[in-house]
């Protein structure tokens, strides 16, 4: 069961050190600066007559500045989001404000509570069978031994905030993972936010938190469904279906990969890339096909890294065993053949011969006959 959250959000005040160094004495007209961490809102009210203000981000991941947009709340509140923000590391945040011909800055420095290498680490989700997500993370190394960790996910900001319904133990008990049954309808502008922070009977424990992805972005498709091949003499047709997928995309977005390989042999052939592909299809001349072989596929987004899992393996092709038998009762001919001929030979040699041979040609011919008993029933060297 996924557990909704109201979205009541966590506002942490900040130490927030307004300086008025520009501005002698005045009071600093920016007051009660807050940061929503999970939401990453910056909100803050002003005092008397204010122009020209500016937030500002610096984050470790990211030092580049980064200035949203201002927005105005009501009259004198104002706030500023930076929702592709990475606050796990910590940040840097500035407001700056003009006030009748005064410059003032408003620094905060965000620090992640809690015991230092706690946090999980290493977040990774894949959303799979139309509805379904599992997440994964690793122990922070200086983690507690009771550390309980909590996974929240939401699409947006102003979304429901879902806990983790179904938590993945490891060998010692810690959570290490989650699955997700029953994610809602998805739409291709679904972005995925998710925070892993937890708790601790020794210690606070850090969060972790991940830039938002794009649902899209996270799936793992199903392999190609209902594989067939069909043999018209000329060609062996493979046929699939796409699979079915979580959000509506085109199927022109879809890179098929075909592993076709002849049974029993070592030389390996590269896979075959289909990408784009109108028809499901694939035609393989029957030239190309000797012997017993088998194809499997899978698939992926062009764009992504995400591959399906390979679908079942199908063979097609004449069985190799056929092929062997075949080849051993051609063999086994030629061989008696062989035989035959090389008797026959021998018997008209000796038979022209009226003086006997000399010494060399006798024993030649000594060495000859078993070979020629050889030829009777066995292939040699074939
Ligand atoms: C700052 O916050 C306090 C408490 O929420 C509130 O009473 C006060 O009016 C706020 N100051 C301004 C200038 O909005
Ligand atoms: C703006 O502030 C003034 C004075 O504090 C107040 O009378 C007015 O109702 C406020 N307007 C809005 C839209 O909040
Ligand atoms: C804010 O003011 C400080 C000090 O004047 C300045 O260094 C900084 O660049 C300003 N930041 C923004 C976002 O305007
Ligand atoms: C796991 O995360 C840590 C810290 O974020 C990083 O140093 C490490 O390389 C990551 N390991 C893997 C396998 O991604
Ligand atoms: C997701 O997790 C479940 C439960 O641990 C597992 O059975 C399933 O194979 C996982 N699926 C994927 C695609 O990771
Ligand atoms: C949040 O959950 C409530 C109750 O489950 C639901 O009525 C509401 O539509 C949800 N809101 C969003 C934005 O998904
Ligand atoms: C973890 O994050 C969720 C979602 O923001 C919050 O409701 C919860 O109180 C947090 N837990 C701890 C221990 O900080
Ligand atoms: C077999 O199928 C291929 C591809 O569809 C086609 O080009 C070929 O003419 C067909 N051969 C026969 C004998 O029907
Ligand atoms: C596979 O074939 C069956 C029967 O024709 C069909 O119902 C099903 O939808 C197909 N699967 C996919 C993924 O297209």
């Amino acid at each position: 069961m996924v557990v909704l959250l109201d979205f009541v959000s966590l506002l942490v005040l900040l130490n927030s050190s307004c300086s008025t160094a520009l501005a002698g004495d005045t009071e600093s007209p920016i007051v009660n600066v807050t940061l929503d961490p999970r939401k990453k809102i910056l909100s803050w009210n002003t005092r008397g007559i204010v122009t020209r203000q500016t937030c500002a981000i610096v984050t470790p991941l990211d030092p580049d500045d980064v200035s949203p947009n201002l927005q105005v709340r009501n009259n004198d509140s104002y706030f500023c989001t930076f929702p592709n923000a990475v606050l796990h590391q910590g940040a840097t945040l500035t407001v700056n404000a003009t006030s009748e011909g005064q410059e003032f800055s408003c620094q905060l420095t965000f620090k992640n509570p809690g015991k230092e290498g706690s946090g999980a680490q290493n977040l990774s989700c894949v959303i799979y069978n139309i509805r379904f997500m599992n997440c994964s993370w690793t122990r922070g190394p200086a983690a507690p031994a009771d550390v309980r960790y909590q996974l929240y996910t939401w699409t947006s900001v102003h979304g429901n905030v879902s806990e983790c319904g179904l938590y993945i133990l490891d060998s010692a008990g810690t959570r290490v993972g989650c699955h997700f049954d029953e994610l809602g309808e998805g739409h291709t502008t679904d972005d995925y936010f998710f925070l892993v922070n937890g708790t601790s009977s020794d210690t606070d424990i850090q969060f972790l938190d991940c830039p938002p992805v794009n649902g899209p972005r996270l799936e793992k498709y199903n392999p190609p469904a209902n594989l067939t091949v069909k043999d018209n003499v000329s060609h062996y047709v493979i046929r699939w279906d796409a699979p079915a997928i979580r959000y509506s995309l085109s199927n022109s977005v879809l890179r098929y990969a075909l592993d076709i390989q002849k049974t029993g042999s070592f030389a390996k052939r590269e896979p075959v890339f289909l990408s784009r592909q109108h028809k499901n299809e694939y035609r393989l001349p029957s030239s190309d096909v000797r012997g017993e072989h088998t194809v499997r596929m899978r698939v992926q987004h062009v764009h992504f890294q995400i591959w399906s899992e390979w679908s079942s393996t199908h063979r097609f092709g004449v069985p190799e065993k056929n092929f062997l038998v075949v080849s051993i009762g051609l063999a086994v001919g030629a061989a008696v053949l062989f035989g035959m001929a090389v008797m026959f030979l021998c018997k008209r040699c000796t038979e022209s011969q009226v003086t006997p041979p000399p010494r060399s040609v006798r024993r030649t011919a000594a060495r000859r006959r078993p070979r020629a008993e050889g030829c009777s029933g066995h292939p040699e060297g074939n």
